[in-house]
C-alpha cells in the first residue's frame, strides 16, 4: 500500500457525503472530536476502523486509501474498452474491463495509451487455419521485446504473454476481434484496427 489514509481526503469525503464531523463519528462509534484530529493531521483512524470508515463515506478501503472516487461510468461493459496495465517493475500485465485503480509492485499504474503502431511495430494479421495469425518484425531480446499480444472484440480480451527470445507472434480465435494490440517494453502498446469482414 503506498499511502494511508488522509485527513484531507476523510474531509473532502465526508463534506461531499454532507456529513458533520460529529454525524461522521456517530456512524463509526467514535467522538466528534477523533475524527476532527484525523482531519487536521494529528492523528490517524485506527486500521479497525478503516472498514466502517469507507462503509459510511459509501465507498470501498480501496477508494479511502487512494483518496480516489472511482465511479463505474460502464455497468454494461465492452471490452473494446479494456485497458491494458504493465507493472515496470516485474512485467506483470493486467487487465481491466473499466475504470480501475491498479497497483503492483507498490506502484499505481497508469493505464496504457496505445500509439496507432508504426513501422518498427507494424502489427500484421493473416488468416490462417481459421485463425488470426499476428505476427511483427521486431527485435525479442532481453532488453527490447513485445511483451504480449492481444485481440480485443466487444466481448472478450484474448492475450497472448511473450517472452524474449520467442518469436513475435500469435493465433487468435477469429470470433469477432476488432482490433489487436502488441505491447513493446521499450516503445509501449501499439494497435490496429481490423478491416471489417465479410462474413
Ligand atoms: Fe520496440
Amino acid at each position: 500500500m503506498d499511502n494511508y489514509v488522509t485527513g484531507s481526503v476523510i474531509r473532502r469525503l465526508r463534506e461531499s457525503k454532507k456529513l458533520t464531523q460529529e454525524e461522521l463519528a456517530a456512524k463509526i462509534a467514535v467522538s466528534g472530536k477523533a475524527v476532527s484530529k484525523w482531519e487536521t493531521g494529528q492523528g490517524f483512524p485506527d486500521i479497525s476502523l478503516l472498514e466502517p470508515l469507507a462503509r459510511a463515506l459509501d465507498i470501498s478501503v480501496i477508494e479511502l486509501l487512494s483518496g480516489e472516487d472511482i465511479q463505474n461510468r460502464n455497468p454494461s461493459s465492452d471490452m473494446r474498452k479494456s485497458r491494458f496495465y504493465v507493472c515496470p517493475v516485474c512485467g506483470n500485465v493486467i487487465l481491466a474491463a473499466g475504470e480501475a485503480l491498479i497497483s503492483c509492485c507498490g506502484i499505481t499504474l497508469p493505464p496504457l495509451v496505445p500509439e496507432t503502431s508504426d513501422p518498427e511495430h507494424e502489427i500484421r494479421a493473416e488468416i490462417a487455419e481459421n485463425e488470426y495469425y499476428v505476427s511483427m518484425d521486431h527485435p525479442m531480446t532481453k532488453e527490447h521485446y513485445i511483451s504480449f499480444l492481444a485481440a480485443v472484440s466487444d466481448q472478450e480480451v484474448q492475450l497472448m504473454k511473450l517472452y524474449p527470445e520467442q518469436n513475435a507472434e500469435a493465433r487468435f480465435a477469429i470470433r469477432r476481434v476488432k482490433k489487436l494490440y502488441a505491447y513493446c517494453n521499450r516503445h509501449g502498446l501499439f494497435e490496429i484496427v481490423l478491416p471489417r469482414r465479410r462474413r
